[in-house]
């Protein structure tokens, strides 16, 4: 129903949760697959930064600030080009949230009881009096805010984590029950569940993340990166030895930055005992000459705030060029609108 709305593109939207600096596996996971998709003629991209979302997990309102900033520059240094994809900030676009009190209205209370990350927290409440205790409305309500970012702009695809695809599930179902009881409007989307493919192990061995301290900067000096893969757990085979390149963090990691003919080489010196010193020597070389574009970028992009408020409230104009009829629409179906 959507797609000849949107002159024969299939509209793909993500929110990005503006917390923290990306780190390699970021880059590989989400960044890079995300950028290389947008550029598909196919497709309309829409990249915002949730930054309404990350008053659910922080109240410090210079992080709050700061981290917007930061992602933002993070994505243009990366290469997202604000020409090809419709890229803005979610609190440039109020309709999103007069949209989440319209879908709250439709959203059944025990459906919401269900959410993961609302269970997850009461559980972490071990059985206590209040089973809710510290729970917030922003943490229960945030699968409806999500949702109206979703809906806000008809979204066909909506590329999501694995942790994630129940909210997608949960946008669908309050999107057919807002359909049923005031008319055919909203589009129903589909998530594209991200293969893992592109994730990657971190300098311990499990998989890259903040929450484990085990991830390896993209954004930081290069003195720090080779740091962090020095640090790449191995185990003891010396010098000479044949290693299997297969289990290694090491090589995993080369793997997926590395062409085909480099990789192929680093595998026959894995074969032929390479020292673990100098296969994460190897792995610097290639990560340095990969990041450093991207690096020197950043430090660009962060030294001009204009230029990145500029960008996003073009995007935010985009955005809004398709949020305002469709608001206007929604008010009118749901019966609010002029007496005349
Ligand atoms: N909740 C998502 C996450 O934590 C971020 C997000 C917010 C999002 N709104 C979205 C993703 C809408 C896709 C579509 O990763």
């Amino acid at each position: 129903m959507s797609e000849k709305n949107h002159n024969n593109q299939k509209r793909v939207l993500t929110g990005i949760t503006t917390s923290g600096i990306p780190h390699l596996g970021n880059l590989a996971g989400a960044i890079l697959p995300a950028i290389e998709a947008s550029k598909e003629k196919s497709v309309s991209s829409f990249l915002f930064l949730a930054d309404y979302h990350s008053l659910i997990k922080n109240i410090n309102p210079e992080l709050t600030h700061t981290s917007s900033f930061e992602i933002a520059a993070c994505w243009l240094a990366c290469g997202l080009n604000p020409e090809q994809v419709t890229f803005y900030r979610q609190s440039d676009v109020p309709h999103i949230f007069e949209l989440t009190w319209i879908l709250n209205c439709m959203a059944a209370k025990g459906l919401m009881n269900r959410a993961h990350a609302y269970k997850a927290a009461v559980a972490e409440n071990n059985n206590a009096v209040d089973p809710d205790k510290g729970i917030t409305m922003g943490l229960y309500n945030y699968p409806i805010l999500m949702a109206a970012d979703i809906l806000m702009f008809k979204a066909d695809i909506v590329p999501v984590g694995q942790d994630q695809k129940q909210h997608i599930e949960m946008t669908r179902d309050i999107a057919n029950r807002f359909n049923h009881y005031y008319g055919d409007i909203l589009s129903v989307p589909e998530a594209m569940i991200d293969e893992e493919k592109g994730v990657l192990p971190g300098i311990d061995g499990r998989k890259m993340s903040k929450s484990y301290g085990n991830t390896i900067p993209i954004f930081d000096t290069s003195k720090k990166l080779r740091k962090a893969i020095m640090k790449i757990k191995t185990n003891s085979l010396e010098p000479g030895v044949p290693k299997d390149s297969a289990n290694c963090s090491i090589f995993k990691i080369f793997q997926v930055f590395g062409n085909s003919d480099d990789t192929l080489n680093l595998n026959k010196k894995y074969q032929n005992g390479i020292a673990w010193g100098e296969a994460k020597e190897e792995l610097f070389e290639l990560l340095n000459e990969k990041i450093t574009p991207f690096r020197s970028e950043y430090e660009k992009i962060i030294q001009d705030k204009s230029y990145v408020e500029k960008t996003l409230k073009e995007g935010a104009d985009k955005a809004l060029n398709i949020s305002t009829p469709l608001i206007e629409e929604i008010r009118k179906a749901v019966g609010i609108r002029e007496f005349k």
